[in-house]
């Protein structure tokens, strides 16, 4: 049975101590229950992971949301993935539509970033989705397929199967307007599909693909009830810890 995520992207959100507050808040909820086979995730910014860690219980997960494309070395400014994993962290996301957007990143840097992330014993959470014009021209799938394809070219199948996707549609983040049901059901399948074609049916069954865009305590339930959508990315609700813990909640 594949593993059912809810991971909270808190973006350049939160002070130390509010950060902090809130993982607290977060460890609290959770500790009255969760639904069988849910694993939280938290991804704060960098400056919170080391102390953080010293909150969470050892089921919740603690994500980095990026890390650089290179080892280490003169890249100022830079976090490496083997740096991310020696605070405690045991997942990263790579490839989110804002660093691809503001950011630049192409495929083959996303590419690197999934191996380093891979070889420093993280599991990465590797987003994909196409924006509000590519969905208007109808070549959502094409633009998907080829990130995948290029984000995970040379990743063998034992590496991939440390691997989340998560299918973020660019023109539902942070907008209020999620995709439907069908629109997430209908791309998951597509993606699963697709992984069945690199690594076979077994592992493409396994992998966790997660929606992200808007998702909040009042369509989560429709949404996680598709067949392919195995939790959620959530970005603006995962800063309150009651709305992040109704998320999980409605599986
Ligand atoms: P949102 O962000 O939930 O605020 O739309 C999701 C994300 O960017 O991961």
């Amino acid at each position: 049975m594949r593993r059912k995520i809810v991971a909270g992207n808190w973006k350049m959100n939160t002070l130390l101590q509010d950060g902090k507050d809130l993982a607290e808040a977060v460890k609290k909820k959770a500790g009255q229950g969760l639904p069988e086979n849910v694993t939280l995730i938290l991804a704060p910014p960098f400056t919170h992971l080391a102390g953080i860690k010293q909150i969470l219980p050892d089921n919740i997960g603690l994500a980095a949301q990026n890390c650089a494309s290179e080892n280490s070395g003169a890249f100022t400014g830079e976090v490496s993935a083997a740096m991310v994993a020696s605070t405690g962290a045991e997942y990263v996301i790579i490839g989110h539509s804002e660093r691809r957007l503001y950011n630049k990143e192409t495929d083959a840097e996303l590419n690197k970033k999934l191996k380093l992330a891979l070889s420093a014993g993280l599991s990465p959470i590797f987003c994909c989705g196409e924006n509000l014009h590519e969905r208007e021209k109808g070549i959502h799938s094409e633009v998907v397929r080829k990130q995948i394809e290029l984000g995970l070219a040379d990743i063998s199948e034992e590496e991939f199967k440390n691997i989340i996707i998560a299918y973020e549609p660019v023109w539902a983040i942070g907008t209020g307007q999620t995709a439907t049901p069908d629109q997430a059901q209908d791309m998951h399948r597509f993606i699963r599909i697709q992984l069945e074609g690199m690594y076979g049916s077994k592992t493409a069954g396994d992998t966790t693909i997660l929606y992200g865009g808007s998702c909040n305590p009042s369509n989560a339930g429709v949404l996680f009830a598709n067949s392919d959508v195995d939790g959620g990315l959530i970005g603006g609700a995962s800063l309150k810890a009651d709305d992040f813990l109704a998320i999980a909640n409605s599986f």
